[in-house]
């Protein structure tokens, strides 16, 4: 019989024997496989454990606080963290092209961790947060059978020059299986259960070139519509929903005069496999709430309006 509890013990176990009195090292990024992995193998070898948290600038609010409340602070888990949101920024000056943009925080990330990495002594072993449908994808990417797969971070793109053995205790596990020892190690619901967030972040939600004052912007509207989708209860019923900063300058009138202010586009999404996927009917006095507060409260929007396109054609990011 497979339970939670089962799957815990048996991982715990075989994460002790492959490490003995070792060191490991685990990518953190707040996801749900990277945060179920920190906390199982916290739970197997503790000390033993450091986790390398990279803040590059393109984090939903208040994300980087929560992943160190959550995980420095309640659990005990040995994570840096580190702010490299000026390089990230940096790296993408000048950058529009969305493959290119995902590219370049793709190595700045490998990079970071990298240097990261090298200052701490006597590491072994690398952690990851792969899970089966990973395997499954790149297997199909390395034998030319996949689609369009967009490139990230997610599988084996970490340090090859590093020369550490993986640990990776999710491997043979689904999303929800994964999720369900979540849960049972006593992570917080809300960081099990939250929607997907790519690895590139925010900076393929910034259409065109990336700048921090648009991404300041865009944490907020986005932290308006996430807190309003939860407030409705419609939250769980969208398998993704977010904002995204368009860089184009519509009117709107205040007073007597005509302003022209940036827009943001909503979307929410209702999905089982993200291969397709259907615009979610939010009802309408949850867009207007959400489009009164972000017009209201954030200085340099307009306009906001709402993606009613489904996937395919139009994939679920706007890049
Ligand atoms: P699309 O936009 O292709 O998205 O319909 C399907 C799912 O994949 C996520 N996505 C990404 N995840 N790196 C990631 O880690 C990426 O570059 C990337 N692009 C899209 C997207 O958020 C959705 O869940």
């Amino acid at each position: 019989l497979w339970t939670p509890a089962q799957i815990i013990e048996d991982q715990i176990e075989r994460v002790r024997e492959q490490v003995g009195e070792r060191h490991v090292l685990l990518g953190l990024s707040g996801g749900v496989d990277s945060s179920v992995v920190a906390a199982l193998l916290h739970k197997a070898i503790g000390d033993q454990l450091t986790c390398v948290f990279v803040d590059n600038g393109l984090l939903r609010k208040a994300e980087g606080d929560q992943v160190m409340e959550t995980f420095a602070r309640h659990m005990g888990v040995k994570v840096i963290r580190v702010d490299a949101e000026a390089l990230f920024l940096d790296k993408l000056k000048g950058e529009a092209d969305p493959e290119a943009k995902r590219k370049i925080i793709g190595n700045t990330f490998i990079d970071v961790f990298d240097d990261e990495a090298s200052k701490i002594d006597g590491v072994d072993f690398l952690a990851q947060g792969t899970i089966y449908p990973d395997v499954i994808e790149s297997a199909a990417a390395k034998t030319g059978k996949a689609h369009v797969i967009k490139s990230h971070h997610n599988v084996g793109g970490l340090p090859e020059t590093m020369k550490l053995t993986l640990v990776e205790p999710l491997r043979e596990l689904f999303k929800d299986e994964v999720r369900k020892l979540g849960v049972e190690l006593g992570l917080p619901y809300d960081m099990v259960y939250r929607h997907p967030f790519p690895g590139p972040g925010l900076g393929v939600r910034i259409l065109g070139e990336v700048k921090k004052a648009y991404a300041d912007i865009l944490r907020e509207a986005d932290a308006i519509f996430i807190q309003e989708l939860h407030n409705a209860g419609w939250y769980h019923k969208t398998s993704q929903a977010f904002a995204v900063f368009l860089p184009v300058r519509s009117v709107g009138v205040v007073g007597d005069a005509r302003r022209y202010e940036w827009v943001i586009a909503l979307r929410a999404v209702e999905t089982i496999d993200f291969m397709t996927a259907r615009w979610a009917h939010l009802p309408f006095d949850l867009l207007e709430k959400v489009s009164n507060r972000i017009i209201n409260e954030i200085t340099g929007v307009s306009r906001v309006t709402y993606d009613v396109s489904s996937k395919p054609p139009a994939t679920i990011e706007w890049e």
